[in-house]
């Protein structure tokens, strides 16, 4: 990445800027010893975790585990790449990147033909919004909106327009404009004959939403059809420029105000989000049709740790909602869930019923995850049945046993007995057999899973003395380029027995070969990996003393070495066992006299 804009100029940039400065902007932060600290705007959270170095001119959550330096921090916060937060800098500081600029020719062509897809885009977005608002053709398409209830608002703000019921008018419209069909083609906005090789309009007659991504750039259009037309929603192809499984419709306009009040309501439709929108909920959003993706998740993780779920009340809504909220539960988010009576979506409702009740009586009233599962499970089931009844009590049973928090689990226990006159005790009893088997399959799952912070503090003082040793030394190498050669050379040729240290050193030692003095924030330029960049900056943050003496060194360095030991030693018990298991007496014995070798020398 490092060689489109030269390092020198890099650098220069991060000298001129200062992290604190640009972070405060953003974060209110409060000195505290040598550092800052302030409320994470990765996660959504209501006691600081999120610390700013200005000594190492880099930040890190201990909450969500966020971190890097300045141009990360950007990045994540405005969802750019490291060449738009070093160009954004740069003009912030006035220094000059064009010369270099123009050398990255290589880069050059693929964002021309992007480039040109998203001014079509933004050309058509226009020039849609017009046909509908101002003239004559788009007249029956805005009729059709008031109608709905669509106000004048917000057919502006969210740029509704219409297309018209022509063939062409889009291909001459961009041709006349020196567009390549070609390119407008995996735009996905005309479409090639088969039999000529001429091209044809994408949307005809319909009322187009245009599809922003998370900086404004319109890159897609969903188009509804005015009449009973299929599809009821044609939606722009996957292109270079759109991916549905990452785009959130709304994400732009609604961002500033998810982070605000740290919160989000997820709705399933357009329709819905824009009737919302219209009712003061600013903060909606909706996936394009899909179900909830991981890339989604990721997205809003940078941004909120609550999300309320108001989906369609018919069945496809509610099993829709059970499963994004499944996700989310997994992802650590705060989930609530709306529900409306009678089958309606919330733009429906909202008409029906007005803004008024649908905030007060749909958004505040929303249900918490496991009061939406108590009426979810209840689906399909007579309760009066002593059989419905006891697989409804023992599917709750199991859900309220993946509560972390032992309050939640005895409120709603005691919720479970009240309503069907059973002895706490007994239900307790029950619920906690589920509630370790339910324990002992979380301790099995991986380490890159956001969890709470104190989930995730209690993991790290479990981890082995290897770990532990890895880290501390990594920590000092990055301090002392002298230091890193020196561990270099104690471990002879062996790894660290974590893959991301062992990443995280190589890294370190190539960044040693041309750089004379340890730089933290220069350093996390170098890595690209997100995840190891953030465990740097984990390990930056936390508290060494100066300098290791020799004894310290040389413990670090024997944790590491006996870890690998101890599994060669595991390795050869197992050969020994396979060995007397096939009467191969005299293997075993080798072996047996390696393993005793082995642990002699630890
Ligand atoms: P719905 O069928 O619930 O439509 O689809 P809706 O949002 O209530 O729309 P109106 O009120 O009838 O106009 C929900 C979402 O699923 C996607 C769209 O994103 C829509 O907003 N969808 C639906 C499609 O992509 N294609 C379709 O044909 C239908
Ligand atoms: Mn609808």
């Amino acid at each position: 990445m490092a060689d489109r804009i030269a390092e020198e100029k890099i650098n220069q940039i991060r000298q001129a800027v200062d992290i604190v400065e640009i972070i405060s902007e953003h974060v209110q932060l409060r000195k505290q010893g040598r550092n800052y600290f302030g409320l994470c705007p990765f996660h959504g959270e209501n006691t600081p975790s999120f610390s700013v170095s200005p000594d190492k001119q880099i930040f890190h959550c201990f909450g969500c585990g966020a971190g890097g330096n300045v141009f990360s921090f950007l990045m994540e916060l405005e969802g750019i790449s490291f060449q738009e937060a070093v160009i954004k800098l740069a003009s912030r500081v006035n220094i000059d990147l064009e010369i270099n600029l123009q050398n990255a020719q290589t880069e050059k062509k693929v964002p021309k033909e992007l480039q040109a897809m998203k001014d079509a885009h933004e050309l058509l977005r226009k020039f849609y919004h017009h046909l509908l608002v101002n003239t004559k053709e788009g007249q029956h398409a805005l009729e059709y909106l008031y109608e709905r209830g669509f106000s004048q608002e917000s057919i502006d703000k969210f740029q509704i327009g219409y297309s018209l019921n022509s063939w062409d008018f889009v291909v001459k419209f961009l041709s006349k404009r020196n567009f390549s069909l070609e390119w407008m083609e995996k735009a996905g906005l005309i479409i090639k004959r088969e039999r000529d090789g001429t091209y044809f309009d994408r949307f005809r007659d319909r009322i187009m939403f245009p599809i922003f991504d998370r900086n404004g750039n319109t890159i897609a259009f969903s188009g509804r059809a005015l009449g009973g037309d299929d599809p009821k929603y044609l939606n722009s192809p996957e292109t270079a420029i759109f991916n549905k499984r990452k785009i959130l419709y709304n994400f732009h306009q609604a961002k500033a105000s998810i982070k605000k009040l740290q919160h989000a309501v997820l709705l399933e439709g357009f329709a819905d989000v824009i009737a919302a929108e219209r009712a003061g909920i600013e903060n909606g959003i909706a996936t394009m049709g899909t179900s909830l993706t991981d890339e989604h998740i990721a997205l809003l993780r940078q941004s909120v740790q609550s999300i309320l779920i108001c989906y369609d009340s018919d069945n496809a809504g509610i099993e829709a909602a059970f499963r994004a909220g499944k996700l989310l539960d997994e992802a650590g988010f705060e989930i609530k869930v709306a529900m409306m009576p009678d089958g309606l979506d919330p733009d429906e409702y909202i008409k029906k019923n007005g803004p008024e009740k649908f905030r007060h009586e749909v958004i505040d009233a929303s249900l918490t995850w496991m009061g939406f599962k108590f009426l979810y499970f209840r689906r399909g089931k007579n309760l009066q049945n002593e059989g419905d009844r006891l697989d409804y009590i023992e599917e709750i049973i199991k859900e309220i046993s993946k509560l972390k928090m032992a309050v939640e689990r005895d409120h709603y226990m005691r919720q479970l007995a009240a309503e069907f006159s059973l002895s706490l005790d007994a239900l307790k009893q029950q619920q906690k057999q589920y509630y370790f088997a339910e324990k002992r399959k979380s301790r099995g799952t991986s380490e890159h899973n956001v969890k709470p912070a104190i989930i995730r503090k209690q993991a790290d003082e479990l981890k082995p003395a290897y770990y532990t040793a890895e880290r501390l030394l990594i920590a000092h190498m990055l301090k002392s380029r002298e230091l890193a050669y020196k561990v270099q050379d104690l471990l002879a040729g062996n790894m660290f027995n974590v893959d991301e240290h062992q990443a995280i050193i190589t890294y370190l030692i190539e960044f040693y070969e041309d750089h004379l003095e340890p730089d933290s924030a220069v350093f996390l330029t170098y890595i690209q990996d997100e995840n190891l960049r953030r465990m740097v900056a984990t390990i930056e943050m936390q508290p060494i003393s100066d300098e290791l003496n020799d004894q310290e060194l040389s413990d670090c360095i024997n944790q590491v070495l006996k870890y690998k030991k101890l599994l060669k030693i595991k390795e050869k018990e197992k050969e020994q066992k396979e060995a007397e298991r096939h009467k191969d007496f005299l293997t075993a014995a080798v072996i047996g006299k390696e393993i005793i070798q082995l642990r002699k020398s630890l």
